[in-house]
């Protein structure tokens, strides 16, 4: 389905709906991504899901109001896009900062989400130097414009082999280029503000998939066992993509794919 366009307060949201599957899945990108991120999930047999995939506020398509933002504002954003759909309970997917705003949804709409799918995310703060580097970041990325900050964060997004892969490369760095600065510097304070997740993992009541790549050097595959071991009453599943790094849905999409045909058909 075509883009389509939602008014928030003082900008657009931009979004698709693909396919017509019983199940409503709400895919959340990471940082510094768009909605096409889920290009191999959307496209993917079989058709059991409907997927909604919203560019957030700063990046593809959707207008970037002026920072900074709140982690809060991404999942104001998402509920504004579920009420005008009127979509009750999706299944949440967030990948790294979209599992960040999966849990500030969880937060603040604790009854509007019926199960989850965390991939290449973690529940903790940012240590200090990560949290001044954000920031700093977020201060000049209007002077620089956003290649430097896209073009270093490549390279940690994919493993060797994939940094191989040309057309892959082509496709990610085209889906970085699309974020505006007031998107990056957005999300820059919005991360480096975020809470700890921790007690929101801690108290979830719906079940769970973990995804990690398995060579993940942002969010290692220990940050995703420790996930598993904090969710209560056996609700998380934890699957490893092999020959993956921090975008295992577009490195291996096949295994990547299956885990979450897997998780549905356990719903
Ligand atoms: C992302 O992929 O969304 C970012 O790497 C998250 C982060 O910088 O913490």
């Amino acid at each position: 389905m075509a883009i389509q366009k939602l008014r928030i307060g003082d900008f657009r949201l931009a979004y698709q709906i693909h396919g017509s599957g019983p199940h409503h899945i709400l895919w959340i990108h990471g940082y510094p991504l768009n909605a096409d991120m889920w290009r191999p999930q959307v496209d993917a047999p079989p058709h059991i899901a409907t997927h909604i995939t919203p560019d957030l506020r700063g990046f593809g398509q959707s207008d970037g109001p002026a920072p900074p933002y709140h982690i809060d504002d991404f999942a104001d954003d998402l509920i504004a896009l579920l009420d005008h759909l009127q979509i009750q309970n999706p299944i949440l997917a967030g990948l790294s900062m979209g599992g960040y705003i999966a849990f500030a949804f969880l937060r603040k709409y604790p009854h509007r989400a019926s199960a989850l799918i965390l991939a290449d995310t973690h529940p903790n703060t940012d240590p200090t130097e990560i949290h001044r580097a954000r920031l700093q970041t977020a201060a000049k990325v209007h002077r620089t414009g956003i290649a430097p900050v896209v073009n270093p964060m490549l390279e940690k997004l994919l493993t060797p082999e994939s940094l191989d892969n040309k057309p892959l490369v082509y496709t990610v760095r085209k889906i970085a280029e699309r974020s505006s600065p007031n998107g990056i510097a957005g999300a820059l304070h919005a991360m480096a503000r975020r809470p700890d997740s921790n007690p929101t993992l801690q108290s979830l009541t719906i079940p769970t998939q973990i995804i990690v790549g398995e060579h993940d050097t942002i969010t290692p595959p220990s940050l995703a066992q420790q996930m598993h071991n904090q969710i209560p009453n056996n609700l998380s599943t934890l699957t490893t993509i092999p020959q993956s790094a921090h975008l295992p849905n577009l490195e291996n999409p096949q295994p990547f794919n299956q885990s979450i045909t897997t998780f549905l058909n356990s719903l």
